[in-house]
């Protein structure tokens, strides 16, 4: 039924873009495709595109590109651009092939990099040019922004406009050119609101709904190394005394009015470790005293799987949090497994999403976890009213009633 239904949506939509806009064939993306994302880490040195399996994916962030701090552009080096161009290859050339996508960070800067780019037009206008001209010189299929985070609303009025300007460039740009516009896409904290800070200040959904193709919920970090008080669940789907979770994050974004069809859930293919106080007491929220195993306690998947068969670690499944714990004398990990992993997937599912994402691609072990989605597709989550309002006004048209589309004709 789904299926069909989707299918005949497409063909509406196809059809529609082809008889009434394009002298060009612009291919569009099913608004209904499944996204099925991870990240790349490009220090990852013994973990190369190639090593991507290609099958479980739709798309692949490379992580991370800086702008520069005074121009707002992209100074791209040699080894860089050998980098950037041996990624995109690489995964177009699989197959099956993948999307690509470089994902903008604030690298040394932090977000301070990105308040000041977003503050005033000019440097708005070198940041999106840079990225669109960095985006086609090096194949890329699309842009991420990873601001973390806009500070307060005057960042969040900013972060609105710029994604304003950037989605009218990159139209402009594939109009001019007539080629499939890039995708454009951000990473963002799990609740669309900051309540836990000081500084109270929303993401300007308006903007984000309109401007992006999808937005990336890192729903993860919700505990680590700051609070070595207590063991946690660092991507709890649930908890029953607090909203820090996976469950309230994605759904303040979908009260806040951005469609499910444009929220992708943030997986994490790492745990965060602590030390008990006492080994007795270890479940999810036991006292601890520091933080464990890893670097800064935290350790990949399949780091995770290797400590655990090497000191042959007692493995539980919480099912109160939907996360996995394994312990070995005062050794604590938290992180997700198969299992967990499944259970949010079926979530994600559940909410009408559009889909996942790993961070990152490299942590999981035999792709065991990645595996776990192969068969994800969004429920029909379109009513032909929102589908064609996200078909049209992907191609910059004015929004109408499905009777006059067949005007067209
Ligand atoms: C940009 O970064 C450089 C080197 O990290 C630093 O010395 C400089 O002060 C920064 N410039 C601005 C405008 O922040
Ligand atoms: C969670 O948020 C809701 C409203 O968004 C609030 O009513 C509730 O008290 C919060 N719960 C906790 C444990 O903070």
């Amino acid at each position: 039924m789904a299926g069909l239904k989707e299918y005949y949506n497409s063909y509406l939509c196809v059809f529609v873009i082809l008889t009434i806009t394009c002298s060009c064939a612009m291919a569009s993306t099913s608004p209904s495709q499944a996204v099925k994302g991870g990240y790349w880490p490009s220090w990852a040195s013994d973990f190369p595109p190639s090593a991507i399996d290609t099958t479980l994916f739709t798309h692949i962030y490379y992580a991370f590109l800086s702008p520069n701090n005074a121009t707002f552009k992209f100074d791209i080096s040699d080894s860089t651009a050998s980098m950037l161009l041996d990624f995109t290859s690489t995964l177009h050339a699989k197959n099956p092939p993948v999307k690509t996508i470089f994902s903008v960070d604030g690298g040394g800067e932090g977000p301070v990099i990105f308040s000041n780019m977003a503050s005033t037009g000019q440097s708005r206008r070198s940041f999106i040019e840079s990225s669109i001209e960095v985006a086609r010189k090096f194949g890329f299929d699309g842009v991420d922004l990873d601001w973390e985070f806009p500070q307060n609303p005057k960042d969040m009025e900013n972060l609105g406009q710029l994604l304003h300007e950037w989605r009218a460039k990159v139209h402009q740009e594939a109009k001019a050119t007539c080629r499939t516009p890039l995708l454009l896409t951000a990473a963002v904290y799990f609740s669309v609101d900051f309540f836990l800070s000081d500084v109270q200040r929303s993401y300007p959904v308006g903007s984000a709904k309109k401007n992006l193709d999808w937005i990336n919920v890192m729903c993860y970090d919700y505990h680590g190394s700051w609070d070595t008080s207590a063991t946690g669940a660092q991507a709890a789907l649930f908890d029953p005394n607090s909203n820090i979770t996976t469950s309230y994050g994605l759904r303040s974004w979908i009260e806040a009015g951005l469609p499910p069809s444009k929220l992708v859930m943030g997986l994490p293919l790492y745990g965060r470790t602590w030390q008990l106080k006492d080994p007795r007491s270890h479940g999810v929220g036991a006292p601890a005293v520091s933080v464990g195993p890893g670097s800064e306690g935290v350790l990949t998947y399949s780091e995770v799987e290797a400590f655990n068969r090497a000191n042959n670690a007692i493995v539980v499944y919480d099912s109160v949090t939907v996360s996995t714990y394994s312990v070995t004398g005062t050794s604590w990990i938290g992180y997700d497994d198969v299992r967990s992993t499944t259970v949010k997937i079926e979530f994600a599912r559940g909410l009408g999403l559009r889909g996942y994402f790993f961070w990152a691609v490299n942590g999981d072990h035999d792709w065991k976890i990645s595996t776990q989605g192969r068969i994800y597709s969004p429920r029909v989550i379109f009513s032909p009213w929102s589908f064609q309002k996200e078909c049209r006004s992907h191609q910059g048209l004015p929004f109408g009633p499905i009777s006059s589309w067949f005007r067209y004709r």
